[in-house]
């Protein structure tokens, strides 16, 4: 099965799990551009869409797309990307990086609220999604924290313990799907 992972980054952390899905796919991987920084789209609420890719989407049985959730809401780079591409994907998985944890999916700004926005737009390609709460990596003495999700990201240090059963688990799941 041909994949590539898609991916947008602004801290770090979707680039850091972008890249370990890739190198354990062994597959390839581009990371999506805006044409202007995505926090100011979000703030000044404009958009004018990402740079062109350097992939043909349509050469890929199996999409993987990776980025951050801000404000309850799938983010405009990634909401471009599909809107953009959605007739040329054949099948889509989305995963996240984010702060909401499982406990949290389901309230105001928890990741099942962008789960089911992305399945909206995707009309029907969209076979998993899987979250990778920050809170899986943040220290025991600092879970009490309610702003710990913004001081830490993924990467080697970070990546260990519950996260890692988390992420064997998805690897599994993808591979039977
Ligand atoms: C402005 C802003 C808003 C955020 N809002 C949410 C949110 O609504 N829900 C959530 O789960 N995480 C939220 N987060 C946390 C990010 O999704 C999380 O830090 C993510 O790992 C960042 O990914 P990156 O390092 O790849 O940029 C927010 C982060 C920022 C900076």
């Amino acid at each position: 099965m041909k994949t590539i992972v898609y991916f947008y980054s602004h801290k770090g952390s979707n680039r850091y799990l972008a890249n370990k899905i890739a190198k354990d796919l062994n597959c390839e991987m581009e990371e999506i551009k805006p044409r202007l920084n995505a926090h100011l789209l979000m703030m000044m609420k404009v958009n004018f869409g990402n740079r062109k890719l350097k992939t043909r989407i349509e050469d890929y049985d199996r999409v993987i797309l990776c980025g951050p959730i801000w404000m309850g809401k799938l983010i405009v780079p990634l909401k471009n990307f599909v809107k953009k591409n959605v007739t040329k994907i054949n099948k889509l998985i989305f995963v996240t990086s984010c702060g909401s944890s499982f406990e949290g999916k389901d309230k105001k700004f928890g990741h099942n609220l962008v789960f089911n926005e992305l399945k909206k737009i995707s009309i029907g390609k969209c076979i998993h999604c899987e979250a990778f709460p920050i809170t899986l990596v943040v220290p025991d003495e600092h879970k009490e924290d309610k702003s710990a999700f913004m001081k830490y990201h993924l990467n080697d240090e970070t990546f260990k313990g519950e996260i890692i059963d988390v992420y064997n688990e998805f690897m599994q799941k993808i591979n039977s799907i």
